[in-house]
């Protein structure tokens, strides 16, 4: 018996150890697969991490690309309008050798029949002179010459003859003054680099047409002008410029003698505004007159383009303003202007001009 219970004790015993052993394996297994849901949770963590990260990084990326393509529409953008201005430049140019072979033709000729027209009437007057001293000695002729004088009608020749000489010596000063303006659109003089005051190139400008700011049966009121701002001395072709100022300021006074006629309670003023902005100097010339039609606006810097009757505008001011302002200067010549309500002229140019 004893026997017997000593041995089931040693099964027990046995079965214990064993129960232990399965315990302790099945313990190591649960550890096991507790590191391995730690293992899957962090990896999942990790995953979860790099999806955010992959997400922002997206989103990011997608944010930059569409800034960059907004910067290309720009980009583009400023490119068609650059090549507008090429394009708008290419043809100044070449409109420009036109111009110039064309103005040296006609100087010439032009040239003679001013000169000569001096001539040709001072011996006309001569001439007239001579047959009134005839005729003083002479009163009674024979009856040729007095039939002649008759059917040539002496009295009327001597009469009309100054102002046909009158209307010739305009007609050919207007050609001379054109030819001029023209050779200007078109040869840019280049040799006169200079440091010069703008302002007063603008008040040289000023005094020359001085007498059209003058109360005048057009512009009962005169105009006032305006001037704010000032500028240090700047390198440009300072006669070229003062042909711009002219150039825009004559258009103004034309602009406020149409605008006063429409409304004639109008104060016509000029401003003129100038300083200095990131090194360039700025020209403001503004108007409150009519202002400039959308349509007009886009070819005014044409040549030839003018809405003036013909013999007041010749449609070169604005032009050659541009090719002095953008080709000589490499400046920048706008135009605002809403219609109705007046228009601004700027000039932006180079405070220092780029040495070839
Ligand atoms: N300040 C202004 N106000 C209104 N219109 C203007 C002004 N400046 C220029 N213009 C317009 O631009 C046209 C072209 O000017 P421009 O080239 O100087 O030639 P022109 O004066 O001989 O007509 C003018 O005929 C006019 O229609
Ligand atoms: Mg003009």
């Amino acid at each position: 018996m004893e026997h017997r219970d000593s041995i089931s004790d040693f099964e027990n015993e046995n079965k214990i150890k064993q129960l232990e052993k399965s315990v302790r394996i099945l313990q190591k297994k649960l550890e096991r697969s507790e590191a391995d849901r730690k293992a899957l949770e962090e990896a999942s963590e990790i995953r979860e991490l790099l999806f955010t990260n992959v997400i922002r990084e997206l989103e990011e990326s997608q944010a930059t690309l569409e800034k960059r393509g907004k910067e290309l529409e720009t980009a583009l953008k400023n490119l068609k309008a650059l090549q507008m201005k090429l394009i708008e430049s290419e043809k100044m140019s070449a409109l420009g050798v036109l111009v110039a072979g064309i103005a040296h033709e006609i100087n010439n000729p032009v040239n003679f029949i001013y000169g000569n027209l001096y001539h040709a009437s001072n011996y006309f007057e001569s001439i007239l002179k001579l047959i009134n001293l005839y005729q003083y000695y002479y009163p009674k002729p024979v009856a040729a010459i007095q039939k002649e004088i008759e059917s040539i009608e002496l009295e009327f020749i001597k009469q009309d003859s100054l102002k046909l000489f009158d209307s010739m010596n305009m007609g050919a000063e207007r050609i001379l003054e054109i030819v001029k303006s023209l050779r200007t659109f078109s040869r840019v003089d280049e040799s006169d680099l200079k440091t010069a005051n703008i302002n007063l190139g603008i008040d040289s400008t000023l005094l020359i047409i001085n007498n059209r700011f003058k109360p005048s049966t057009k512009l009962p009121q005169g105009i006032q002008v305006i001037r704010n701002g000032t500028l240090p001395a700047i390198e440009c072709y300072p006669g070229q410029l003062n042909q711009v100022f002219l150039n825009i300021l004559v258009n103004a006074i034309d602009a406020l003698e149409d605008a006063v006629i429409k409304n004639p309670q109008l104060l016509p003023t000029i401003t003129i505004t100038t300083e200095l902005v990131n090194e360039q100097a700025v020209i403001s010339i503004a108007d409150n007159g009519l202002g400039i039609s959308e349509k007009a606006q886009s070819q005014l810097f044409t040549p030839f383009f003018t809405t003036k009757d013909i013999g007041k505008g010749t449609g070169l001011g604005l032009s050659i303003s541009y090719q002095i302002i953008v080709e000589l200067h490499a400046g920048i010549l706008e135009c605002h202007s809403q219609p109705g309500n007046g228009a601004e002229f700027v000039i932006i140019i180079p405070i220092k001009q780029a040495k070839c």
